[in-house]
């Protein structure tokens, strides 16, 4: 079987608000992508990913879009997106776009329509979302037809006056969900995908992709996620896509959806499914959280660093998926933290946990991902004031934390470390002003470390950030390690991160420490004919090692 342009790709995740500024209002573009490709091209990846270029109002950034078919003003026009799109294939670059098909912006035309009974076409757009009608309490009060919670923090019902019925939002309110048993919005919803397609992009990152269908009996639960999450007839939605547009025309698929279980993972990406090519999990994200914590809940209460789950939640899927589907890889995406300041030290170790970040995740098996500014070790947001912040989640969890008993010091604790804007700051490009993003005040602001950490700094230094990313990019390629087999050094272990990835060629071997601490490396093992291929400290390979903090260390041997 030929193998597909991605199975060994590397995707970088371009946050196209964020990225590069070419017209100088403070916001990334489509000609800040076409500016900056030679950035795509040194660094070596195989595609570019764009977050959602839409029109909208840019309440949730753009995955609230109200109008497929246009591109926001803010990212430039249907021209820029078109010669982005043959510029980048020009250089070999796939493109992806991200498809959002679960919402619209409540400022949708369809929207708009269904929510007014005098609008001509009320009738057609009403059932393109989902509708209930008020509950009353005893004393008469309207209340909402359950308790669901949103993923961003509030209810999942709004009151729309002029129709006397709530309507359901699992994101922001203006984010209401559309009806996927509704044919007429499915063809609609075809349109746009096909039209996407014929603009010659090569692959979607199918939205929240898990939560298309919703329990219709509607139970009152608390949070309920049940009722919006993993519900079985989404696959029969995403197999009817993955059928009649995704396969037909060849694009790549990756959905986003958590939690999957065997069997599931099988119907989105096994290679006889019609689904997806490749499944995004978020199984290794969270692993720091205090589950005890009332006030902060969830993922905003950072607690102990688990590495054994986050070695447990890779090894998981790679074993699941081992002969039946092709695995993907990455640390994060735009809603979570940036690495190195969550599972590394942003600190004294900056660089070094860096690396040790970068070895430890790319010799595993998988298509690998690399979120914007994850290649020069960009770390969280400094931000001292509410107002700093632009994340539309933030401010309603701000509330709740407060209104829980936290501190407002607490509170912005809490959202410099876990709020999904650390990942949404704009690019570091030098030590200029603004960092280079723009020339003008960027519509969130740079981070302060911009000086020192920045792209132009790295790019003539060969043992950098930037350089070392470059060199395991161009080595996943050259050793086949898209395609090994992983396999745990002692798993259990708490401190450290161990494995090796068997190849066509030989196999990696990857040590590493993820504790700022020393820790003592055990290895039952034959160790001769190992060769050093990169490392961020100095050992030599011998069955006991006392690993100095975040200690990394990549060999090989050949078979
Ligand atoms: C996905 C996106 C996230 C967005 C949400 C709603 O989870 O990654 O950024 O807020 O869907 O579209």
């Amino acid at each position: 079987m030929n193998k597909a342009w991605w199975q060994d790709a590397v995707i970088y995740q371009c946050y196209i608000r964020s990225f590069y500024d070419a017209n100088g209002d403070g916001i990334g573009d489509f000609r800040g992508l076409i500016d900056k490709l030679q950035h795509f091209i040194d660094l070596g990846v195989d595609a570019v990913w764009v977050s959602p270029h839409y029109k909208s109002p840019m309440d949730d950034n753009g995955y609230d879009v109200s109008d497929y078919y246009q591109v926001s003003d803010d990212y430039g026009t249907l021209e820029d997106v078109k010669e982005f799109i043959a510029r980048a294939h020009q250089h070999n670059i796939k493109v992806i776009f991200d498809l959002v098909l679960n919402h619209t912006s409540d400022e949708h035309p369809w929207f708009q329509a269904a929510c007014d009974p005098n609008h001509p076409e009320h009738e057609r757009y009403h059932d393109y979302y989902i509708w209930q009608p008020p509950k009353y309490d005893a004393d008469g009060n309207r209340i909402k037809p359950t308790k669901w919670l949103s993923w961003f923090g509030g209810g999942v019902w709004d009151y729309n006056e002029p129709t006397d019925e709530y309507y359901l939002h699992i994101f922001s309110k203006k984010m209401p969900d559309l009806n996927w048993r509704n044919e007429a919005m499915k063809n609609d919803l075809k349109a746009v995908t096909k039209w996407l397609i014929d603009l010659g992009v090569d692959g979607f990152r199918v939205d929240a992709s898990n939560h298309l269908e919703k329990n219709w009996d509607f139970p009152d639960a608390y949070p309920g996620y049940e009722h919006f999450s993993s519900l079985p007839k989404h696959h029969e939605y995403l197999e009817e896509f993955g059928r009649e547009l995704f396969r037909p025309n060849n694009v790549m698929t990756m959905g986003e959806a958590g939690g999957a279980s065997k069997e599931e993972a099988e119907k989105y990406v096994g290679y006889d499914h019609d689904e997806f090519n490749m499944l995004i999990q978020f199984g290794h994200c969270w692993q720091d959280c205090d589950w005890t914590n009332q006030i902060t809940t969830g993922k905003w209460a950072k607690g102990d660093l688990n590495v054994v789950g986050i070695k447990e939640s890779f090894a998981h899927f790679h074993d699941m998926l081992k002969g039946i589907g092709h695995n993907l890889i990455y640390w994060h995406n735009h809603d979570q933290p940036r690495v190195v300041s969550h599972y590394g030290n942003d600190q004294e170790y900056w660089k070094k946990s860096a690396l040790m970040l970068l070895y430890t995740l790319y010799f595993m098996p998988g298509t690998a991902i690399v979120y914007q500014g994850e290649e020069i070790g960009m770390i969280n947001v400094d931000y001292t004031d509410l107002s700093d912040f632009r994340d539309v989640e933030v401010f309603t969890e701000y509330d709740n934390f407060r209104s829980r008993g936290a501190s407002h010091e607490y509170a912005m604790q809490a959202l410099r470390d876990r709020s999904r804007d650390n990942a949404r700051s704009p690019f570091q490009w030098s030590s200029e002003p603004y960092a280079g993003f723009s020339t003008t005040i960027p519509w969130m602001n740079v981070v302060g470390s911009y000086p020192t950490i920045n792209l132009a700094a790295q790019q003539t230094d060969p043992t950098s950030i930037f350089n070392q990313y470059k060199t395991v990019f161009s080595m996943r390629k050259k050793r086949g390690i898209s395609d090994g087999t992983l396999t745990f050094i002692e798993l259990d272990h708490p401190d450290h991160y161990c494995y090796t990835n068997k190849v066509q060629e030989g196999t990696i071997l990857v040590i590493a420490n993820f504790r700022n601490k020393e820790t003592l490396i055990t290895l039952d093992m034959e160790l001769d004919g190992y060769e050093e291929l990169l490392s961020n400290c100095q050992q030599s390979l011998q069955p006991n090692m006392i690993l100095q903090p975040y200690d990394a260390i990549v060999y090989f041997k050949k078979e």
